[in-house]
């Protein structure tokens, strides 16, 4: 298939990817089912592997979480990061606010995007993105970017991030039901930007939320709180146990979801949220 050259990554584009960001290692492919499948293949690589980005121009086969699937398109920026988390200095009962503090990450960089050429003046008028606990990214009340963590099985230590963000793949060309409830940036720009380089931008946001010593800080939590979109909406939340619904209340200070149910507060570590 030809590709726009701002859909493609070129050998240029993959050293950047190396140099410009923390990444030691990426594993390219033109064509893939899913990125996060390929890197399940590669946990078991040494240590000095990682950070591991693996990344396609072209996902066919892409998941989500739960029974999720995620349509992928020409100009759709799909990848993964396999981070060692001994090295990254991880432990296992933080990876919930990994997953928080990666949605934050892509906030800040997608707001970066939608800020360039833009004069500061004009700032306080581009959309607000927003998180959808635990870590989906919404612009204008509709889903542009899907996150899926993983723990590979037979691998401890490692912890898998894969991302997918509607950049220059508009909406229109998806199925019924995504056009329903998603977007795209040049859905929101009306210009296409290089992938690559809103690649670098998430990779580096990433890359200063995930820092031991600033890690899940005020300064996050503040962050998240600002653009949480649940807060004082109406929802049903599912966890396999059991359903509740109520008003979310925002985050507390581990990145638990609040709800009031019934006039208490519920605090929730997981789940699937609808709004009602
Ligand atoms: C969700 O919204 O349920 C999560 C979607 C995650 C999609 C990304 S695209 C790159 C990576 N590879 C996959 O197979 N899934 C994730």
């Amino acid at each position: 298939m030809s590709r726009a050259p701002e859909n493609r990554f070129s050998p240029t584009d993959l050293e950047r990817l190396t140099n410009d960001t923390f990444l030691r290692e990426v594993d390219f492919h033109e064509e893939l089912g899913s990125t996060n499948d390929r890197a399940m293949q590669l946990a078991g690589r040494a240590d000095d592997y990682f950070p591991l980005l693996v990344l396609t121009e072209s996902q066919s086969a892409g998941r989500g979480r739960g029974k999720n699937t995620w349509w992928s398109h020409d100009g759709s920026l799909t990848f993964s990061v396999m981070l060692a988390t001994s090295r990254a200095q991880l432990p296992t009962e933080r990876w919930p606010q990994v997953s928080l503090t990666v949605g934050l990450a892509v906030c800040e960089a997608l707001e970066s995007i939608l800020a360039r050429g833009v004069p500061i003046i004009s700032h306080a008028t581009l959309p607000a993105v927003q998180l959808k606990w635990p870590n989906d990214v919404y612009i204008e009340g509709r889903k542009i970017c899907g996150v899926l963590i993983e723990a590979p099985p037979n691998c401890p230590g490692k912890l898998l991030i894969g991302i997918g963000i509607n950049v220059n793949n508009s909406i229109g060309e998806a199925p019924e039901v995504v056009q329903a409830s998603a977007t795209a940036l040049i859905d929101l720009t009306g210009r296409n930007d290089t992938l690559c380089d809103v690649l670098i931008e998430v990779l580096k946001r990433l890359d200063a939320r995930l820092m031991p010593n600033d890690f899940w800080n005020d300064e996050v939590r503040a962050g998240w709180r600002k653009r949480c979109y649940l807060t004082g909406k109406r929802i049903l939340i599912d966890n396999a146990a059991r359903q509740s619904s109520g008003i979310c209340q925002g985050i507390d200070d581990s990145g638990a979801l609040l709800v009031e149910v019934d006039g208490h507060v519920e605090k929730h570590l997981a789940g699937t949220i609808t709004l009602r």
